[in-house]
């Protein structure tokens, strides 16, 4: 089977175009509080000065800085219009720029860096690097970069999920599909089916294709080290997820290059 990256087609990545006014339903910033919590903390453990400012690459809604942004000044950078515009109401204070994390240049350098689930976007060992290489050009010499893919490798499993919330008379309720195709081996499939119940009641359901990458713990290791940091791997210590195995990788910039 034939399957190709079609992030242009129309049944892809809608939840961030067309569909953006039900993405916080699918995952309430609520949800976001203790795992940007152990972000800070590692901010805080492995920066080598007091960590001020942070650069979010692929923020997405904003959920992780909404937590954030009490300890951090946070500049958030989304390749989609939509998500900045969503994230822009939940973070007013917050500095929102439009560009893609495999390209952007701003001149200037964070203490702390994130690239969250977005990563896992990087479907390719070249755009993995490009992002990662975004990010080192952002850090601050003794700062800290924090990738947090969905999965590597050898963390992958295939399955479905389900899940969805309430909110201002409204309710989406979701079916996630993980899959591997048959030609692949360094990427998977996320088919996302929503149902979504407007303020009438009324329901439709929509299909939303993703593309992820899944790259080995050791490439991960490679890429990051290749960019100039100190790579670091560590695990992702949540009550909700304890048992998946889930990492986190961390890039040291050293304080000299
Ligand atoms: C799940 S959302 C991120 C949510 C975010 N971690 C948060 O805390 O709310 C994934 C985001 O990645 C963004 N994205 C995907 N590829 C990107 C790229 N090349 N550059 C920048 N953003 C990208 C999408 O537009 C989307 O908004």
């Amino acid at each position: 089977m034939a399957i190709e990256n079609e992030t242009t087609s129309s049944q892809a990545l809608r939840i961030y175009r067309d569909l953006v006014e039900w993405y916080p339903l699918l995952t309430p910033v609520g949800d976001y509080a203790e795992e940007a919590a152990l972000y800070r903390r590692m901010f805080e453990a492995h920066c080598q000065r007091p960590p001020r400012t942070l650069l979010d690459l692929g923020s997405g809604g904003g959920h992780n800085a909404a937590h954030l942004k009490k300890a951090l000044a946070c500049t958030l950078v989304d390749l989609e219009p939509a998500m900045l515009a969503l994230s822009r109401r939940l973070n007013p204070e917050c500095e929102h720029i439009q560009g893609d994390m495999r390209l952007v240049r701003f001149g200037r350098v964070f203490d702390c860096v994130l690239v969250h689930d977005a990563v896992s976007y990087m479907t390719s060992r070249t755009d993995l690097a490009s992002a990662i290489a975004t990010a080192f050009a952002h850090t601050v010499p003794g700062g800290v970069a924090i990738f947090q893919p969905d999965f590597v490798s050898e963390t992958f499993k295939p399955g479905t999920e389900t899940g969805g919330s309430d909110g201002n008379g409204r309710g989406l309720r979701y079916l996630e599909w993980r899959w591997v195709p048959d030609s692949k081996t360094d990427m998977y499939v996320t088919d996302m089916a929503y149902l979504l119940r407007d303020e009438n009641g009324a329901v439709r359901v929509v299909h939303d294709r993703h593309f992820m990458g899944l790259f080995p713990r050791t490439m991960w290791l490679e890429v990051i080290a290749t960019a100039g940091f100190e790579p670091l791997v560590v695990p992702f210590e949540h009550s909700l997820y304890s048992d998946t195995g889930h990492e986190v990788f961390l890039g040291l910039r050293p304080v000299a290059d």
